[in-house]
């Protein structure tokens, strides 16, 4: 059994000009390559297996992100399940200039964990330590039960 901080990952990034659009806006890929490599890691450090990706949810685009800001990508586990878990994912930015960070977007991925031959293996509980944790935990059986509803999770 594991916590929820045992795994917490915190990655940080600046946008260069490479990751924009046109008008200077970081290109939703690049912000989600970073939050699935964030993700990634903490599934690795809950389940101390190889972990992919396998599905993302509600990926919120709630601010733009800019040319220069510094960006900071929080990922938790929310729930363990068999041999998935649920990692919840936070992103905050801010300019050089400013110390207010903005939540600029939020996400949902599920990991599976692989053993040696590549086939899904069973993890470790996660044990919620505070409220919030137990909200997210909870909350975190009725988002896999809307995602096996999935027409294409359930197509075999
Ligand atoms: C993810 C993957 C390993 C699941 O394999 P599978 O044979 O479908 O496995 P199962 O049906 O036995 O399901 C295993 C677990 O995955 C979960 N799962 C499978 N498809 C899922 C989906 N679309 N969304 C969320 N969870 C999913 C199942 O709910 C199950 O969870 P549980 O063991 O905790 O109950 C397989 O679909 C795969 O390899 N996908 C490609 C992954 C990839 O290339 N990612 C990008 C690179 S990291």
């Amino acid at each position: 059994m594991k916590k929820t901080e045992d795994s917490n990952v915190i990655l940080t990034e600046i946008v260069f000009p490479n990751d924009t659009n046109p008008i200077g806006i970081l290109h939703g890929g690049k912000l989600i390559q970073w939050m699935d490599t964030a993700s990634a890691i903490c599934s690795q450090l809950h389940s101390n297996k190889i972990c992919v990706t396998a599905s993302i949810d509600n990926v919120v685009f709630k601010k733009p992100i800019l040319l220069g800001d510094i960006v900071t990508i929080k990922a938790k586990v929310t729930r363990a399940f068999n041999t998935s878990m649920e990692i919840f994912v936070e992103v905050l930015s801010k300019k050089i200039d400013d110390n207010t960070p903005l939540v600029t977007n939020t996400a949902y991925f599920t990991f599976v964990a692989l053993d040696k031959d590549g086939k899904p293996s069973p993890i470790q509980e996660l044990i919620p330590s505070n409220d919030i944790e137990k909200e997210e935990y909870e909350r975190a059986l009725l988002r896999r039960e809307r995602r096996k509803d999935d027409i294409y999770h359930k197509k075999k």
